[in-house]
């Protein structure tokens, strides 16, 4: 969730500070919050509500000069989003400023111990414990580095650090407990750079380790030492990266989302270009670690995530077992980490995270290991957490995405499994080469199709408008569009704050027909397919109801404007590629009635695009 940045070298540190708080802003924007050492060694600390961009306005006028600094963008977990809880904390004597990511879960006892002890606390959150306590154990050791581990030491749940501190101008301090949410440090030339992400390294600098559960970083401008709890000296080895961290522009877009729904065509042309060759039909995972004889020997996929990543993992699960016949089951990380889950070696998990960072996730894969099951994972970053664990990383090549709802990594994610599930079913020849081949030349319509629907956005405007009032909507799907109904309605609730529940079509008479009425917008998925005819009498049931129907059917279908409210059409695709088409229009309609309420769109409230908390 919060992003944690921090810079010691020979620059000016707020400027690069900002600069990668500006990247790290996705992580989560309720406040800002930035602290350096002035060349007297005394901690300057600033902060500011809302964005990065409210916080340099007051920065420009200050303009603080100083060669080492530490900032942070919040997400809230503990104590509304004000100036007093923005990071950083410091102790009573202002000795250290503490920036944090991550829940103390023992905080509460953690407070009441310090403040039986005198402590006084200014803010409402868990990290303002980390710099009382330092302050606490430094009066009794005297050893900042005793009085850090020490601190750690007493912590509990996945935790993060940075620091800085006053009688150490030349020095950055981070800790890590848990494996989640780990901090990224990076070298440059005579600078040092601490990330809670990678995208907000300088893309100049190319060297970096991940710090790791209960360990320690003593960083100054050319040197790191690292030390686990006890003290002693630890080695890390280098990692070469190669990442472009260069921020996207807008362009002529109004909004990232509406241009990141752009992209999507180019993003699957990528994925195709990279992984297909159609003169032999064949898909390439060149570098998937298991033999032919591995993947004919799965007996089951487990597939895991969260959100639209788990959306997109529901899609996968039809695909994998319609393509290539393998009993797959899909649950929500969250839930799967803490089930009593049996796998074995034969058992493949594939976990999707476009963050690759997400906490649940990154536990739940964590958590597999035990059972030696291979796996495999899907992330838009090559150096994320996931792809750490995983035996196998496919790259998203959705291109950074910035707005906080996804889009064009969803679409990523199912064009990717897509060509996962034929790889398997050629593998475990449960698809001829010809039937393959022809799976292949419809995936690569996608893109114009797509651009097609992108070329016809005033229906969308229309419709929006139409309904952009609503308190509430349903969304319906049957079979391989069921996922989608969900997402629908997530990405409707995300960005435009109207409630909105997807169900499978079938389970509309069991409870919720209840809420259809005159009132009720129900956007209705009725591609042709071969669950058209269900769908059909869904929809006439809802109607029958005066409920107002938006159906998104294939363009031949004109007859269901008799039927229907208000009809979207979409191109002609295979059945098991609709799922692909259909997440463009409720991409758009989502946007669109987000725009007639004039919404906060890339940064909608509370969320954050990286939820590295539980
Ligand atoms: O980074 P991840 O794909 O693991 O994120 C999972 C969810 O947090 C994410 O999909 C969330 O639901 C998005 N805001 C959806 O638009």
């Amino acid at each position: 969730m919060c992003g944690i940045t921090g810079y010691v070298g020979n620059k000016n540190a707020s400027i690069i500070l900002i600069e990668s708080m500006k990247k790290l802003e996705y992580r989560g924007y309720d406040s800002a919050g930035v602290s350096f050492l002035d060349s007297k060694g005394a901690l300057n600390i600033y902060k500011s509500t809302g964005t990065v961009n409210n916080l340099n306005k007051s920065l420009d006028k200050c303009k603080p000069n100083s060669n080492a600094g530490i900032g942070h963008t919040r997400w809230a977990t503990h104590g509304e989003p004000n100036n007093i809880n923005a990071h950083p904390h410091s102790d009573c004597t202002g000795f250290v400023s503490v920036v944090h990511n991550g829940i103390i879960e023992n905080y509460k006892n953690l407070r009441n111990v310090l403040e039986n002890l005198g402590h006084k606390f200014a803010s409402q959150t868990d990290s303002e414990c980390i710099s009382h306590l330092i302050e606490d154990y430094l009066h009794k050791t005297n050893d900042i580095e005793k009085a850090i581990i020490n601190t750690a030491n007493k912590i509990k749940g996945n935790n993060a650090v940075l620091l800085i501190a006053t009688h150490y101008p030349d020095n950055l301090f981070c800790f890590q407990i848990g494996d989640i949410s780990s901090l990224t440090i990076a070298q440059g030339n005579n600078e040092m750079f601490v990330s809670s992400d990678i995208v907000a390294i300088p893309s100049h600098v190319t060297k970096v380790t991940y710090l790791s559960n209960n360990e320690l970083a003593v960083i100054s401008s050319n040197h790191i030492q690292y030390k686990d709890f006890a003290g002693t000296e630890i080695a890390k080895p280098n990692i070469n990266v190669d990442i472009d961290t260069d921020t996207p522009s807008k362009g002529n877009f109004d909004h990232f989302m509406l241009k990141e729904i752009y992209d999507q065509p180019q993003s699957i042309i990528n994925i195709i270009n990279s992984k297909v060759s159609f003169t032999d039909s064949k898909i390439k995972f060149d570098d998937i670690p298991f033999t032919s004889n591995q993947i004919r020997q799965f007996s089951r996929i487990v597939l895991i995530g969260m959100g639209t990543s788990m959306h997109a993992a529901m899609v996968a699960k039809y695909w994998f077992e319609l393509i290539c016949k393998i009993p797959t089951e899909v649950d929500n990380s969250s839930e799967f980490r803490y089930r009593n889950v049996t796998l074995d070696e034969q058992t493949l998990i594939i976990s999707i995270s476009q963050s690759g960072e997400t906490a649940d996730t990154v536990a739940a894969m964590k958590n597999s290991k035990a059972f030696g099951s291979k796996q495999i994972t899907l992330s838009n970053f090559q150096y994320s957490q996931t792809s750490r664990i995983a035996d196998y990383t496919i790259e998203l090549k959705a291109g950074l995405e910035i707005g906080v709802a996804s889009t064009k990594t969803f679409i990523s994610s199912l064009s990717n499994l897509f060509l996962l599930a034929l790889f398997f079913a050629a593998k475990r020849k449960t698809l001829t080469n010809t039937e393959i081949h022809s799976q292949l030349s419809e995936l690569n319509t996608i893109p114009m199709k797509i651009d097609s629907m992108l070329n016809n956005r005033n229906q969308y405007k229309r419709i929006s408008h139409k309904y952009s009032t609503k308190s509430n909507f349903i969304y319906l799907g049957r079979g391989l569009n069921y996922p989608l109904a969900m997402e629908g309605a997530l990405k409707l609730k995300e960005v435009s704050y109207i409630h909105a529940e997807g169900y499978p079509a079938g389970e509309m008479k069991h409870g919720p027909i209840a809420l259809i009425d005159h009132n009720m917008p129900v956007v209705t998925l009725i591609p042709k397919d071969n669950m058209m005819d269900k769908m059909l009498i869904t929809l006439n049931e809802v109607k029958a109801r005066k409920g107002q129907v938006i159906a998104i059917t294939t363009e031949s279908e004109r007859y269901i404007e008799t039927l229907a409210d208000d009809v979207i059409y979409i191109p002609k695709t295979s059945d098991e590629l609709n799922p692909i088409i259909i997440s463009v229009p409720m991409q758009l309609l989502s946007y669109y009635i987000a725009l007639e309420n004039n919404l906060n769109i890339d940064m909608p409230r509370n969320l954050a695009k990286s939820v590295t908390v539980e």
